[in-house]
């Protein structure tokens, strides 16, 4: 039997790191679905956050914090003074690239940061006793931490062991190891969510899928690391918040749930695909090659002539795949939205979004926050 909205408990959540990619699209389609829901984001507003993609949201029932989660007594404030019961964390430093770059920003979010907010959570609603027995720490995590897979290995399921290879995947599982560890010593009701590729709105364009289409657009290179055969698995991004609603609702507490699309692609045959659907829209309205004249299709010439393979990440994990038997049989969920479908939509988002993708080019986004801090 389906629940009914009337069937399902209000709650005040916490969401960390919704000024960034999944957590602000997690937040559009929560205060969705959950018309009676309270949601205080809180957000650093480092390089990767962006207060537009909060554009519309903010309001009687929706606001937003700018704060670094390692304040743990900030966090512990908002806990107790908003008496919110449900924390979903996202915030993190979230770049494969910048981890190998710099680890140590990885160390102080994603490890020491979830610490504090781990911290913040046991002291309000088990030390102190404010929250009610629904109380739940969600903690938002990645397949990565899985390590790589070869050809033809089977899936990440929940019981492969972990092996992260990245400073970022590695940060990533040190931060699971804790989650789990303060639901085992102190009896914090926690869930884990392992997911896959993102890709949808609002994606930071550094990323792999974002980066090709305004590279397109802008008659940019598009880099395609190594010889563009590493594979990924990638779910659109709203299927990722409602997996994790299903993990929130009718998870166990102290278990890990792995969310995945079960839609492998190599690199490079992901570029192509883009490129190909791009170089379809230009032929189909005229009025795009006036818009993006840069653009290889607005002079009848296909953007794949765009891809240049370039030398590869360091210690590039060659494939991930989620086996998500888990989600799917013992809390039901399925992703709703095709990869044919979501590709198009995202497409859809970058050409009717233009001033969201310069300001986030040019650095503007940033004076904004500058301004309002
Ligand atoms: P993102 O980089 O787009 O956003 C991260 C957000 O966290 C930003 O708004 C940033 O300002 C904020 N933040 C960073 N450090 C902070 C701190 N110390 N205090 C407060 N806020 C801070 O990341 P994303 O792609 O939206 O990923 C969100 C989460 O999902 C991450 O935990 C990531 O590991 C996980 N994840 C991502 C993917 C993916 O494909 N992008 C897949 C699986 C899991
Ligand atoms: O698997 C989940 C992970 O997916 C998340 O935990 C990470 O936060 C998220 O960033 C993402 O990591 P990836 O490294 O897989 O994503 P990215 O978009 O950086 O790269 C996707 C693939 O494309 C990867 O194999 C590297 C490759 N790539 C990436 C870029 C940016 C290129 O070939 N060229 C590029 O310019």
């Amino acid at each position: 039997m389906t629940a009914t909205r009337r069937d399902i408990p209000t709650r005040r959540l916490l969401v960390t790191g919704a000024a960034g990619f999944i957590g602000a699209n997690f937040v559009r389609w929560w205060l969705q679905e959950h018309p009676d829901d309270h949601v205080v984001v809180v957000d650093a507003l480092t390089y990767a956050g962006n207060r537009a993609n909060l554009d519309g949201l903010l309001g009687t029932r929706c606001r937003l914090e700018v704060a670094d989660i390692n304040d743990t007594g900030r966090m512990a404030s908002l806990l107790r003074d908003d008496a919110l019961d449900t924390v979903v964390h996202f915030a993190a430093e979230s770049h494969v690239d910048r981890s190998i770059e710099g680890p140590d920003a990885f160390v102080q979010a994603n490890v020491l940061g979830t610490m504090s907010l781990l911290k913040a959570a046991r002291t309000v609603w088990l030390l102190e006793g404010a929250a009610p027995d629904t109380h739940r720490f969600h903690h938002v995590s990645t397949d990565e931490v899985f390590g790589s897979l070869g050809a033809d290995d089977p899936a990440f399921s929940e019981r492969t062991p972990y092996a992260p290879n990245s400073p970022y995947s590695a940060s990533k599982a040190a931060s699971d190891h804790l989650v789990r560890a303060w639901h085992h010593t102190y009896g914090l009701s926690v869930t884990t969510s392992n997911c896959s590729n993102n890709y949808g709105p609002y994606h930071f364009p550094e990323k792999l899928v974002p980066l090709v289409i305004l590279n397109v657009l802008r008659g940019l290179a598009l880099p395609v690391y190594g010889d563009g055969r590493n594979v990924r698995d990638w779910l659109y991004v709203e299927d990722h918040a409602r997996g994790i609603a299903c993990v929130i609702g009718g998870g166990t507490p102290g278990e890990t749930y792995n969310i995945g699309g079960c839609n492998e692609w190599a690199n490079i045959d992901i570029v192509q695909l883009i490129c190909r659907l791009l170089d379809r829209r230009f032929a189909a309205d005229p009025a795009l090659g006036e818009h993006y004249p840069d653009a290889p299709a607005a002079a009848g010439r296909p953007s794949t002539s765009l891809i240049e393979h370039v030398t590869d990440r360091a210690g590039h994990d060659f494939r991930y795949a989620i086996d998500a038997t888990r989600i799917r049989t013992e809390l039901g969920f399925e992703p709703a939205v095709t990869f044919e479908v979501g590709i198009e939509r995202t497409i859809d988002w970058y050409l009717d979004n233009r001033n969201w993708w310069e300001t986030v080019l040019d650095g503007s986004y940033r004076d904004t926050d500058r301004a309002a801090a």
